[in-house]
Order: structure tokens, then C-alpha cells, then sequence
């Protein structure tokens, strides 16, 4: 769990960074904010591309940003995302994925749902994401 004060903080730097997403083509701006083990936050806002599918999501934005300052062993405790439209904003599935590679069942995600903002855990989010089996050679991490 994360204090009110951070969740607060989290969302206020998810929507200062959405004013700099490239979102030229669905013209939905995303920003997400990210709180490490460390204490650290990071932030990022989508990227889109002429071809659409190189679009990059402002949570895999932000893991990048993460991942740049504090390294390979980064841990993420808990992550929003919000965007200019009314309305819901959960992260994709993709997106997810990504978290958990960062994260573990316990990683808070905050977002807007149909009513109003959502706290759920990563691991409630993403029931059965995919992991490197223990017979892998670099299945091990977790
Ligand atoms: N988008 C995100 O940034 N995060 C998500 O989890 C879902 C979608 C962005 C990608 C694209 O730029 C825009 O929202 C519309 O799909």
C-alpha cells in the first residue's frame, strides 16, 4: 500500500507529463507516473508514430525512464495513469506485461475507471502474466 499523499503525488505528476505526449494521431494524451522501491518518481507520456503500431504507451514510456536512472534491478511499487478525456484509462494489456516484469502481484496501479479513479494490484490487473519458466535458463529473476 502506498500512502495518500504519494497516490496524490503520483497522479499530479501523471497529469503534468500527459501535456507532452505526441499523440497526433488518436489525439488521446496518456501520461503515466511511476514510484519506485527507492522513493524515486518517474514519469512518461505516449509516443505515437506514423505507423501506428510503433506507438509507444506513457507506461512503457515511464518503465524506460525508470529503467535509464535507477537500472536493471528496478522495482516498481506502484504506478497511475491518467488522460485528457474523461472517462476510463486502464493500462493495456501490453503495458501490463511490462509492469510485471518490474513489478510483482502486489505493484499498485491507479487509473480512472467508468466511475472514477481504480486502485488495484498488478497482480489482480494481470491474473496469469507470462514469466520465464524455472527450467529456463533465465527464468530465475523471480
Ligand atoms: N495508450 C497509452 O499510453 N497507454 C495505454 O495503456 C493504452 C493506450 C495510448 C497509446 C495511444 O497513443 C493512445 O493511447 C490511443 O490508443
Amino acid at each position: 500500500m502506498i500512502t495518500a499523499a504519494l497516490k496524490s503525488r503520483l497522479l499530479e505528476a501523471a497529469r503534468e507529463v500527459l501535456e507532452n505526449a505526441y499523440a497526433p494521431y488518436s489525439h488521446l494524451r496518456v501520461g503515466a507516473a511511476l514510484l519506485t522501491e527507492q522513493g524515486k518518481l518517474f514519469s512518461g507520456a505516449n509516443v505515437e508514430n506514423a505507423s501506428y503500431g510503433l506507438t509507444l504507451c506513457a507506461e512503457r514510456a515511464a518503465v524506460a525512464v525508470a529503467v535509464a536512472a535507477e537500472g536493471p534491478e528496478l522495482k516498481v511499487r506502484a504506478l497511475a495513469v491518467v488522460s485528457d478525456i474523461p472517462g476510463a484509462c486502464p493500462p493495456c494489456g501490453a503495458c501490463r506485461q511490462v509492469l510485471q516484469e518490474f513489478g510483482d502481484h502486489d505493484t499498485m496501479v491507479i487509473f480512472s475507471g467508468p466511475e472514477g479513479l481504480v486502485q488495484r494490484s498488478l497482480g489482480d490487473l494481470l491474473p496469469a502474466g507470462f514469466r520465464l519458466g524455472r527450467g529456463h535458463p533465465n527464468g530465475e529473476r523471480f
